[in-house]
């Protein structure tokens, strides 16, 4: 089977998020059962082609890319995932790819996604590669489908074509000037009040998306359900129960191989469920880098995320020094984003010195030595499509606290609600004092050391690999290849 996967972002390469861990590790899983994935993405800035291998694709040099009435040049780079046979595409168009960040709120951010997805079907004509499927992620490449019912339908190349659109977050949708839709090669009065492709008076990829893929899938059962309720659906929940046939959540798995305490040459020192005796060591090392001060039986807290206003950190604020006052927990705090949330954070820093440690920004190996170091690991979420750090956490040993929402629901089973199954706290109302209640619920635990031994031994011990899931991404292909839903 052939599958074009397209992306907007991929580690090592580029990240801003999970996607860029999915896009990373489902199709090496992928290509390791036989499916042949050719991996298609922008070349951002940031992205240093020869430290990855990367070779430029001569034979596409200078390749003219028609966007409406313009046509623009752009210069392709090949090389693969690291250790697989995935063959990666970087679309090299300093215009559109040479800015500070990945994304950016500039009046074209349109058209750099609009271009990546015309230049993914090109390359596709130039290597006379004919996908069985080709799977868009997220908004920058939902346009996908419809390009190819109404403006690549004509190439017999692409005839058995069938279409798949992951959302992984449903609250991004790419909203965007109707006009637009001509520079995707659709038709203008689609885009239109009443159009197939309009939300809100705009053009919207996602809706496109939705609208037109053969399947649709998300990265949790229960995010799956969710997003066809009025209070998550963004506003698109009825045309997602209209399509929910066709739509069906499939768990994110993690790469077992970066994120393994045994090996992880981010982490000091190594440890397993057997022994844990390195996560001890761990915590010791990571005090020092971030300036904790840790006596022996201080509950350590870690966060590593996006400040975002889904991650539910206002649900923190007011409750953050009544924990401070009535505990001896300590924070080790990696994120960055909301200007509010930095501020909090730094400001809890100054507040209480030695007891919040935090640090702003991206930092990979300080992702991996928190997750080592932390006795538990919060994620308040209002709602998470899946979520990859709880699934780290339960991996590490790390305990997991998190809002019963999406994948922190199917990948968390709250302590006190299973006793001979829980591996972490979970708690229903996302409100301020129920997240206090259940950190102090999770501390309680954590002074039986016996009991929490056992919670960690069931994280530590649970399949996350994409073994599973990735079965099912090839069951829904095959689907899609097979009938119309
Ligand atoms: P989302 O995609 O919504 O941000 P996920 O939990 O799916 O949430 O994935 C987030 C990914 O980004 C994880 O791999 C996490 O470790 C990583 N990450 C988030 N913030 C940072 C950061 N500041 N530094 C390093 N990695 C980060
Ligand atoms: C999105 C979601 C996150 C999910 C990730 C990868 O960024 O917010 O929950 O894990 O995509 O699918």
């Amino acid at each position: 089977m052939n599958v074009c996967f397209v992306t907007s972002e991929c580690a090592p390469f580029a990240k801003t998020g999970g996607l860029a861990d999915v896009s990373a590790s489902l199709p090496i899983v992928l290509s390791q059962k036989g499916v042949r994935v050719k991996l298609i993405m922008p070349l951002y800035s940031s992205i240093s082609v020869l430290d990855f291998g990367f070779v430029q694709a001569v034979e596409l040099s200078q390749t003219v890319i028609s966007m409406g009435h313009e046509t623009i040049p752009i210069d392709v780079w090949y090389g693969h995932l690291p250790h697989s046979d995935v063959e990666v595409y970087l679309i090299d168009c300093p215009r559109f790819y040479h800015r500070g960040s990945i994304y950016t709120g500039d009046p074209d951010e349109a058209d750099r996604f609009i271009l990546l997805q015309h230049a993914a079907f090109v390359i596709m004509q130039r290597y006379d590669f004919s996908p069985d499927i080709i799977h868009s992620n997220d908004w920058q490449t939902a346009l996908m489908p419809a390009m190819l019912k109404y403006h690549y339908n004509w190439d017999k190349l692409f005839s058995t074509t069938r279409t798949v659109l992951s959302i992984h977050n449903l609250a991004y949708q790419g909203l965007t000037d109707p006009d637009f839709a001509f520079r995707a090669g659709l038709p203008r009065e689609l885009a239109d009040k009443g159009g197939l492709f309009e939300f809100s008076g705009a053009l919207s990829f996602l809706k496109t998306g939705i609208m037109t893929a053969d399947r649709l899938s998300t990265v949790s059962p229960t995010y799956a359900r969710e997003i066809q309720s009025e209070s998550f659906g963004e506003g698109l929940d009825g045309l997602l129960r209209m399509r929910s046939g066709c739509l069906r959540g499939i768990l994110n798995g993690i790469d077992t191989d970066v994120w393994n305490p045994s090996t992880d040459p981010h982490i000091p020192n190594h440890f397993s469920a057997q022994d844990l005796s390195g996560k001890a060591l761990c915590r010791l090392s990571l005090a020092k880098e971030m300036g904790l001060k840790l006596e022996k039986g201080d509950p350590l807290m870690g966060i590593v995320s996006r400040f975002a206003s889904q991650k539910g950190f206002d649900l923190l604020v007011s409750v953050f020094r009544d924990l401070m006052r009535f505990s001896n927990l300590r924070f080790a705090i990696l994120g960055s984003g909301d200007p509010y949330f930095e501020a909090f954070f730094h400001q809890m820093s100054s507040e209480y010195p030695g007891r919040v440690a935090v640090h702003k920004g991206m930092n990979e190996g300080l992702a991996h030595r928190i997750e080592a170091a932390s006795d538990m690991f919060l994620m308040p979420s209002y709602y998470e499509p899946c979520g990859l750090n709880q699934m780290y956490s339960l991996r590490y040993g790390t305990i997991p606290i998190v809002h019963k929402t999406g994948g922190l629901a199917d990948t968390v089973f709250d302590a006190d609600e299973f006793p001979e199954l829980g591996t972490g706290f979970s708690f229903w109302n996302a409100t301020p004092d129920v997240l206090k209640d259940t950190i102090f619920r999770a501390m309680d635990w954590l002074e039986d050391r016996k009991q929490w031994k056992a919670i960690q031994s069931r994280g530590m011990n649970t399949d996350f690999s994409w073994a599973k899931s990735a079965d099912e991404y090839i069951e829904m292909y095959s689907s899609a290849q097979k009938e119309a839903c």
